[in-house]
């Protein structure tokens, strides 16, 4: 991430930056003081709506340049068909499309007026809050390797090109400032996960990873890192199965939010795989493509997105994070196709495959996660399978659970942030074709139902707990661009579990 565009929330009259954006209803109508601050060149605009044939569809847009006998260089229209119909994510996702519409042209300020044309959004004060966070979500870029970026940048003979600040009019900027304050914790947080998982693995190693979860913890988030000589104390054999081909040691982080009024109520629980490279190890992976797995973190970086976030907006619940971090390398240390570990839980694993390392990796960390925490919940997320984009694509990422509730809190927490999961199943003759030869249970299920049996896997791993997996290989790294992200790396998941939380999660507890 680089410089992060700086949101104002200003009076709603207030004067109007080079590059204005107002919303249009249904036949290009405006709202009142919308209506009110372009009043001089309002004929202007209904001419150029008419010739252009806009018509305030939603999602339609047009460019109004040198607007008649306004101090602004053009006005730029986004149609939002009928406000009422609108749902909270439509309203993001337009604020993105706003912004969008900002950066195809030039200019370091911009104006977006948060109001909708008589006929009112449901999202009431809310509207310039969620339209901002849709912005921002959308402004991010990974630009931290491009040594030419700098140069382009700011004096004041040539302004930067680039978007640096956004005003946001609204009718009331005080309450749309206290909406932001919950979404802005939120939008760090997806920032978070997308830098870690856009990272490449040679400056992103198991240790580099937990330290930069400790650096940047904010305030009253308590961070523990686990090393090797601890995680073997706790005789994580199959986590450390998997890392001992690396040069670079495993660490566990376990990340704790309190923010319950009572500090001994359980927590909802997070796991995160955080594999930093996944060549496969031993059974290699083909070379074409590798270079994604950089991104087997993806599970990790969202885990420590959420936990940010958590704390960031002082959520009013017990959480805790953890993450499993390895790299998954061949070498003469590495771990063999047909070794057997043994898992912190005593249960012994038949490695018949060392690419099938996530779920081994989870084995440990969910273990220990329900011993030590004895969470209300856990999801773990891990970018498990390539058999889970086979079934579903770049759309919805896998969710396999063993409590109806929670799975079904998930997909309407899917549903309202548009982080969709789809219910996949687990059952007792999936089950069986993991049933160790020699050992208790073996790391593969052959050729069939592959991200199914890779959550029959850490199914194992799960006692009473109520439990979900969500297999984000598909929807982590490299998914479908959208308005409110553009970048390979979309940290899928942080809106969805903060989303769940808030919720589901906080409101019982006050
Ligand atoms: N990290 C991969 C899964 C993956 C594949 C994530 C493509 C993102 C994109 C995982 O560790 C893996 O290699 N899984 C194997 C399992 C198999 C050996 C049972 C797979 O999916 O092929
Ligand atoms: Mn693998
Ligand atoms: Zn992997």
């Amino acid at each position: 991430m680089t410089a992060k565009l700086d949101i104002r929330f200003v009076a709603i009259g207030g004067p109007l930056s080079p590059t204005t954006v107002l919303l249009a209803g249904p036949d290009a109508v405006l709202g009142a003081a919308s209506r009110r601050l372009v009043d001089k060149a309002h004929a202007h605009v209904q001419r150029a709506a008419t010739a252009a044939d806009f018509k305030g569809k939603a999602r339609g847009t047009l460019e109004i340049l040198a607007p008649d006998r306004l101090d602004v260089n053009r006005l730029l229209l986004v149609g939002t068909g009928k406000a009422s119909a609108l749902e909270e994510l439509e309203w993001i996702n337009l604020g993105g499309l706003a912004y969008a519409q900002i950066v195809a042209r030039k200019g370091a300020e911009a104006s977006l007026v948060a109001e909708t044309a008589g006929d009112d959004a449901a999202v009431g004060t809310r509207l310039g809050a969620l339209l901002a966070y849709g912005a921002l979500l959308r402004s991010y870029s990974f630009r931290k390797y491009r040594s030419r970026e700098d140069e382009e940048g700011a004096n004041s003979a040539n302004p930067p090109r680039r978007l640096v600040r956004l005003n946001v009019h609204c009718a009331d900027p005080e309450a749309a400032r206290r909406a932001f304050a919950q979404l802005g914790p939120v939008a760090e947080g997806v920032f978070i996960a997308r830098d870690l998982v856009n990272e490449p693995a040679n400056t992103l190693g198991p240790v580099e990873f937990a330290e930069r979860i400790r650096d940047h913890a904010v305030a009253g988030l308590e961070v523990e890192i686990l090393d090797e000589a601890q995680l073997g104390d706790l005789k994580m054999g199959a986590l450390l199965g998997v890392a001992q081909g690396s040069e670079r040691p495993a660490r566990v982080v376990v990340m704790q939010w309190h923010g319950a009024k009572s500090k001994r109520a359980k927590p909802v629980c997070f796991v995160g795989k955080g594999v930093v490279f996944d060549t496969g190890g031993i059974s290699m992976k083909p070379a074409a493509g590798m270079e994604d797995m950089k991104g087997d973190m993806a599970g990790a970086a969202c885990v420590a997105g959420l936990m940010q976030a958590l704390a960031g907006r002082k959520a009013n619940v017990n959480a805790v994070g953890l993450v499993g971090l390895v790299e998954n390398m061949p070498s003469g240390k590495a771990q063999r196709p047909g070794d057997i570990v043994t898992s912190m839980s005593g249960q012994t694993i038949e490695v018949l495959n060392t690419d099938a390392e996530g779920r081994l990796v989870l084995a440990d960390v969910l273990w220990y996660a329900q011993d030590r925490f004895k969470p209300r919940f856990m999801v773990d997320l891990a970018t498990l399978t390539g058999a889970i984009i086979v079934a579903l694509g770049k759309e919805y990422a896998g969710l396999f659970a063993n409590d109806d509730r929670l799975a079904g809190e998930l997909a309407e927490a899917g549903e309202a942030t548009g982080e969709k999961v789809w219910r996949m199943p687990l059952a007792k003759a999936y089950d069986k074709l993991i049933d160790g030869r020699t050992a208790d249970i073996k790391n593969i299920g052959g050729r069939n139902a592959g991200a199914i049996t890779g959550a029959q896997f850490l199914q194992r791993f799960v006692k009473d707990t109520p439990w979900a997996h969500l297999d984000v290989a598909g929807t982590a790294m490299d998914s479908t661009r959208g308005d409110i992200n553009q970048s390979w790396a979309s940290g899928w998941g942080v809106r969805l579990l903060d989303r769940l939380v808030a919720d589901k999660y906080e409101k019982a507890d006050k």
